[in-house]
């Protein structure tokens, strides 16, 4: 067993406790290799922000989980090297089976996500309070999920969302002991999330079902999933230079401000730092057709990804200086 403590980690509980009252949220970026982490550590580092750095069981199978947890180890000494310590949490994103949460546990990460959305609700409390139950011995933190989000997400891929219905929410956070619950409001995972027209918005996000979830359980720590925003710059950055990428649209950025100022403490982006670094890296091999160092295009990379991050946390979580 190592445990987080022992790599300098923090679970997500006085964070998410700090972010509900003081109205922003904590950014949770997905990491699969060096240079995403880099680019994490150093936006957060620069902005003064708590951090959640995540991992899922495809990235723990691309990266070798025991590469994994040395990163992370390395990331907190990294942090500090760069001149400000900052609060790091390892979550398990969308772990799907107590086995995989057991071993996430067992090997440095302070925090886990068991995703039992896709079970029915009895069988989703069951597996759910499994996790909590060993979890919690060790002073881990757990995410549970009610209500289904469109996309893939892992292995387990669902074509139709269903809205989290608020008349669940107390009866699951009180049979299951979570220490927070990701909710479906209207968003979706991956980087086609909306069709929209020309002058149009995306369509808004289901604020009156977060309301009375709120109601009902006040001040509990919720997560939103799914909140990238597919920029468009970004999208036409990659087209230009080669790609070949469908018109889409992703969660407005005023959307997820204002949900970040409520009871929402926990907002996911992964598909816009994968937008970000293709374009980068589309741009270098476009412009330098005769460049092979991996560094001179993984490095432009990087930075953009940096950039994205700090003005997510800036702009939208408003988690800047909260470390
Ligand atoms: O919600 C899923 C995350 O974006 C992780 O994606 O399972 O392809 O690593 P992944
Ligand atoms: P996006 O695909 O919108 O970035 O969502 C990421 C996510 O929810 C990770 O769990
Ligand atoms: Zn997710």
């Amino acid at each position: 067993m190592l445990h987080y403590k022992e790599l300098g980690l923090v679970n997500s509980r006085e964070l998410f406790q700090k972010a509900v009252k003081g109205g922003y949220a904590i950014p949770a970026f997905n990491f699969n290799n060096l240079e995403q982490l880099q680019a994490i550590i150093a936006a957060c580092v620069e902005t003064k922000s708590p951090v959640i750095l995540q991992v899922s069981k495809g990235a723990r199978k691309y990266a070798n989980q025991t590469l994994l947890q040395y990163l992370a180890k390395g990331a907190v000494e990294y942090a500090k090297e760069l001149g400000y310590s900052i609060p790091i949490v390892l979550h398990l994103d969308h772990g799907d089976a107590f086995e995989t949460c057991k071993s996430c546990i067992e090997t440095g990460f302070s925090s886990v996500m068991i995703d039992g959305s896709h079970h029915s609700y009895d069988e989703n409390i069951r597996v759910t309070k499994e996790v909590v139950e060993y979890a919690h011995q060790y002073d881990i933190t757990v995410e549970g999920e009610l209500g289904v989000l469109a996309g893939i997400e892992d292995e387990v891929s669902a074509e139709h969302s269903s809205y989290t219905r608020p008349e669940e929410v107390e009866d699951f956070v009180k049979r299951t002991g979570v220490d927070s619950l990701a909710i479906s409001i209207g968003t979706s995972h991956g980087a086609f999330k909306f069709k929209v027209k020309p002058g149009e918005l995306p369509p808004p996000l289901r604020f009156d079902i977060l309301e009375e979830v709120e109601k009902r359980i006040p001040g509990f720590p919720i997560v939103l999933h799914g909140a990238s925003s597919v920029p468009k710059n970004i999208v036409e950055e990659i087209n230009k230079y080669g790609g070949k990428l469908e018109d889409t649209a992703g969660v407005s950025e005023d959307q997820l401000r204002r949900a970040a100022t409520s009871a929402v403490c926990k907002i996911n982006i992964d598909s816009d730092g994968r937008l970000a670094m293709t374009a980068a890296v589309r741009k270098v091999l476009a412009e330098k057709p005769g460049e092979f160092d991996p560094r001179n295009y993984l490095g432009p990379a990087r930075d953009s990804l940096k950039e994205l991050y700090k003005h997510k946390i800036i702009n939208v979580l408003g988690s800047a200086d909260k470390a």
